[in-house]
């Protein structure tokens, strides 16, 4: 990847000038240009509208280095899914690394909890991952999927009920947090008496994988992470002494039963964690960033 603007204090800098910082270098060694090396996507502008903070980038540098995550950006649609599409040359494996180091006192605590967080199916290279995605993959057809609609349709309608008789509302706060939460758990099986406890935990997973925290919110985070492993294993040990529920856990534990070659037990319990950061978060923030779209577009409404 080329960058066509390189920034006007690279000739100084490259000159030795004592003034200007050297500019910034993608690991390739392409000059990194001005819009790449000020992208944070931890502030205000792509935090609010992710999709507007990288129009510049879909229209003129759709593949960017951003020193500030250490990443390579990918901003249109077709060469994502070319990338997603081609587990060969673009790996998976560091899709879950965590972009900000922990101390080593968040790795005492996480073993105190006796987290052993192992690959799952988004961060595991071919042919490993092909095969359990194989034997996994049933309970996310669209046909599985058509019986989960009457829950939706419920819990949407409930909410838009109080949401009426108040006649405004924060969506987000009082509708897609969530909904896609409970429909996560009711997918997986998980009893609703369980919810409460697991609400509490998802924020901490994301945070301590993909956020920025500090020293002391990174300690706070390990601590979470670790309740939330050890809730997430007791769940699961409950469900394995049951494994004829329904839910893509039980499917999974049947699967286990069946193949502990291909979905070992290290795999559940990892995926159990890691799943209600999947479905959760994920739906949550695309919900809300389709609605804002929605409402703030006539058109596209
Ligand atoms: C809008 C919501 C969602 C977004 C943006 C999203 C995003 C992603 C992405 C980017 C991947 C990696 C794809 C790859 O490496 O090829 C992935 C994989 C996965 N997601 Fe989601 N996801 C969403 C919702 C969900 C939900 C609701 C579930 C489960 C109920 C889920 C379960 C999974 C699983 C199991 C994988 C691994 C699939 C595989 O590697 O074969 N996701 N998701």
């Amino acid at each position: 990847m080329t960058s066509t603007t390189v920034p006007p204090s690279a000739d100084a800098a490259a000159a030795g000038c004592p003034f200007h910082a050297a500019p910034p270098v993608a690991p390739n060694g392409c000059p990194v240009s001005d819009r790449a090396a000020a992208f944070d996507p931890f502030e205000a502008p792509y935090q609010a509208d992710p999709a507007e903070a990288l129009r510049w980038a879909r229209a003129e540098e759709p593949i960017f280095y951003a020193p500030s995550l250490g990443y390579w950006v990918v901003a249109r649609y077709d060469d994502m899914k070319a990338i997603f599409r081609d587990q060969i040359l673009f790996s998976p494996s560091i899709a879950l690394e965590k972009i900000t180091p922990p101390p080593p006192e968040a790795a005492e605590i996480l073993a105190r909890w006796g987290y052993a967080m192992d690959r799952t199916m988004v961060n595991e290279d071919e042919p490993a991952h092909m095969e359990r995605r194989r034997l996994l993959l049933e309970s996310f057809a669209p046909e599985a999927l058509a019986k989960h609609e009457a829950i939706i349709r419920r819990l949407t309608r409930e909410a838009m009920d109080r949401l009426i008789e108040k006649g405004e509302a924060d969506l987000v706060a009082e509708m897609f947090w969530e909904i896609p939460l409970v429909v996560a758990l009711h997918f997986l099986g998980v009893h609703e008496d369980d919810i409460s406890l697991l609400k509490a935990y998802c924020v901490a997973h994301t945070l301590n994988t993909w956020g920025r925290p500090t020293r002391e919110q990174q300690l706070a985070v390990a601590d979470q992470v670790g309740r939330f492993w050890s809730a997430a294993n007791a769940i699961l040990d409950a469900m394995m002494e049951k494994p004829d529920g329904e839910g893509w856990m039980y499917f999974s534990i049947r699967k286990h039963f069946e193949r502990p070659d291909v979905v070992p037990l290290s795999y559940l319990r990892s995926m159990m964690m890691a799943i209600l950061a999947a479905a959760h978060e994920t739906t949550s923030n695309a919900t809300a960033n389709a609605f804002r779209l929605l409402l703030s577009d006539r058109a596209a409404w």
